[in-house]
């Protein structure tokens, strides 16, 4: 099943198979989002969730902290989409 995955600052959507990254999705839409480690790591690939579910396994993604988290924010290479997304602050500092 595929999700539908907009940013909303561009309007730009892509659609999101199952076991594919946010981060995968949008580069195999042929979106330029940026990247560094790919291992929720170094947090290059930062976004934040305006509406959705998301599913980002692993409590150890040295990427991202617990209050960022709560606010919305996610790592697309490490994370998955679980309902139709809204995304927006696509690599902006949290
Ligand atoms: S690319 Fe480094 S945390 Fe996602």
């Amino acid at each position: 099943m595929a999700y539908q995955i907009t940013i909303g600052s561009t309007g730009e959507s892509f659609e999101a198979n199952h076991g594919e990254t946010i981060l995968e999705a949008g580069e195999n839409a042929g979106l330029d989002f940026p990247y560094g480690c790919r291992r929720g790591m170094c947090g290059t690939c930062v976004a934040r969730v305006v509406r959705g579910i998301v599913k980002m396994p692993g409590e150890d993604l040295f990427g991202l902290m617990d209050d960022e988290r709560e606010r919305g924010y996610i790592l697309m290479c490490s994370t998955y989409a679980a309902s139709d997304l809204e995304l927006d602050d696509i690599g902006a500092a949290p």
